[in-house]
């Protein structure tokens, strides 16, 4: 069996549309006449058809013209392919509104066909529950070639991301992480930085260590750079890689402990959007950090109200050892400073209380420069990931500027999100922009059009996307 999908407004007839009908005698529209309700957004009915290229006619209702755009575009064309158990082409031209960007619409279809079809990898003896693999075509009048391509694989960084996410802890230790990020630096000749446990010490990175302390796994600093543009300007992407979460002494229960191999979610994002931005060649310079280590329990471990000092010199009193991934951010902004980023995106599964804030569907987001904040926010938009803006105002920062015998603490009664943000800020100098996301809702997500249960891939492509759009011309 062989499909081809092809998309009908409700109040709109593509030329594509016409060809189609014309090439099946009227048969389409005959087809149509009988089920009003087809040409309703989200209505995916298939039409048996029979001629020696194509079986089956898949049609998808995109409801009314006006009111398509590429975030609806994206996902009822992944919802359409999704359900498809054979090979398909999708006619690209019959989902384009009038005035629409071509490409645009073509990256977007691409991205939803292969968020679609990704599976998480599981360890069952019989994988029975797969379904075969099938191959999905793009058919158009223009040139999509590239942005197929593009769709395509910002796809499968997005669903890299969603593998690591999803890998058990016991598959993926620190060294695991630094590994992958080696081997895909080795492979396009990119320069990295991977550094131990004696090489922290060295380095003077009190937070991740002090994370670490309890572990029989050795933390690392994984740092990778990609330098491809002659521009000053240099992105630090830095992603918290907690390998699993227990949450030391100040324990976590049984149930909060369960899903705690996710914790490397930030680190997870931001390699996928690094290696989208490498293999995509774009013309920018940008490093890849990330800090990663367990957080257990042992006789060896971090207790709380121990004192320790981080890289930027900055005493902690940490009196929660469960907010540990600030500890290993703060360290790695510093370091990523140091090295010479110009700007900085962190991305980290931080606190519960961004997902009581804001559900699990919209990334917390916060800043210390307004002009990137909005830019971010642009790029988001257009890859149909939402974020919103939360607050760093004093009386959090003031707050964790009370303990008796450190300059910090590393937790405070208060807003859970907004304290760790405030906290962050504290290794960020005032003139390097900056954005903190908390994906701790939104690095998982329930079954959708685009994708299964599970780990989302949150942020891959709104990042592409930002450095594609903003950081290629400055
Ligand atoms: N990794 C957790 C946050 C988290 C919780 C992510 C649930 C995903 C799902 C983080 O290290 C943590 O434990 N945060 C604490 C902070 C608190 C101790 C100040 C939290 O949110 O409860
Ligand atoms: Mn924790
Ligand atoms: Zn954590």
């Amino acid at each position: 069996m062989k499909a081809r999908v092809i998309g009908i407004f409700e109040d709109f007839k593509t030329e594509s549309y016409e060809q189609l009908n014309n090439e099946l005698n009227g048969m389409l529209e005959k087809f149509l006449a009988k089920d009003a309700k087809i040409s309703h957004y989200k209505t995916i009915k298939t039409m048996l058809h029979s001629d020696d290229d194509y079986d089956v006619i898949c049609i998808v209702g995109l409801g009314k013209v006006a009111e398509y755009d590429l975030n609806m575009h994206r996902k009822l064309i992944g919802a359409a392919t999704k359900s498809l158990a054979y090979d398909a082409t999708v006619l690209v031209d019959s989902f384009i509104p009038n005035d629409a960007d071509m490409l645009d619409y073509a990256q977007a279809a691409s991205e939803g066909v292969h968020l679609a079809q990704y599976q998480h990898v599981n360890y069952k003896k019989k994988a029975e529950d797969e379904s075969p693999q099938i191959k999905i075509e793009f058919e158009s009048q223009q040139e999509i070639g590239a942005s197929v391509g593009l769709g395509e694989l910002l796809a499968r960084f997005t669903n890299k991301a969603r593998e690591l996410y999803s890998t058990p802890a016991n598959n993926l230790t620190s060294a695991d992480l630094a590994n992958i990020v080696l081997e895909f630096a080795e492979k396009h000749g990119l320069a990295t930085d991977i550094l131990g446990k004696c090489q922290l010490e060295e380095a003077g990175m009190g937070g991740i260590l002090a994370v670490n302390q309890g572990s029989i796994n050795e933390p690392r600093l994984i740092v990778a750079k990609y330098m491809n543009s002659s521009s000053d300007e240099i992105l630090g992407l830095i992603g918290k890689g907690v390998t699993f979460d227990t949450g030391g002494y100040s324990l976590k229960t049984a149930a909060s402990m369960y899903g705690a191999h996710g914790d490397l979610g930030g680190a997870a994002t931001m390699f996928g959007a690094f290696c989208a931005i490498v293999e995509a060649k774009l013309p920018v310079n940008v490093m890849l950090v990330i800090p990663s280590t367990d957080n257990v329990v042992s006789a060896n471990a971090l207790k709380p109200g121990d004192v320790i000092k981080m890289l930027n010199g900055l005493t902690v009193e940490v009196n929660n050892t469960d907010a540990e991934g600030r500890l290993i951010l703060g360290d790695a902004l510093t370091c990523a400073t140091q090295m010479g980023a110009t700007r900085m995106i962190n991305a980290a599964t931080l606190t519960g209380a961004v997902a009581q804030a804001l559900g699990g569907k919209i990334t917390g987001a916060f800043t210390n420069n307004q002009s990137f904040m909005g830019e971010f926010t642009r790029a988001s938009e257009k890859a149909g990931e939402q974020v919103w803006e939360l607050p760093i105002f004093k009386p959090e920062q003031e707050a964790l500027k009370t303990s008796d015998v450190a300059d910090l603490k590393n937790a405070t009664a208060g807003p859970g999100a907004l304290i760790a943000a405030a906290f962050l800020k504290e290794f960020v100098p005032d003139d390097i922009p900056w954005i903190h996301l908390d994906i701790a809702g939104t690095a998982t997500m329930s079954d959708s059009e685009l994708g299964p249960n599970g780990a989302s891939g949150v942020l891959v492509r709104t990042l592409f996307s930002y450095v594609e759009d903003f950081l290629t011309n400055v």
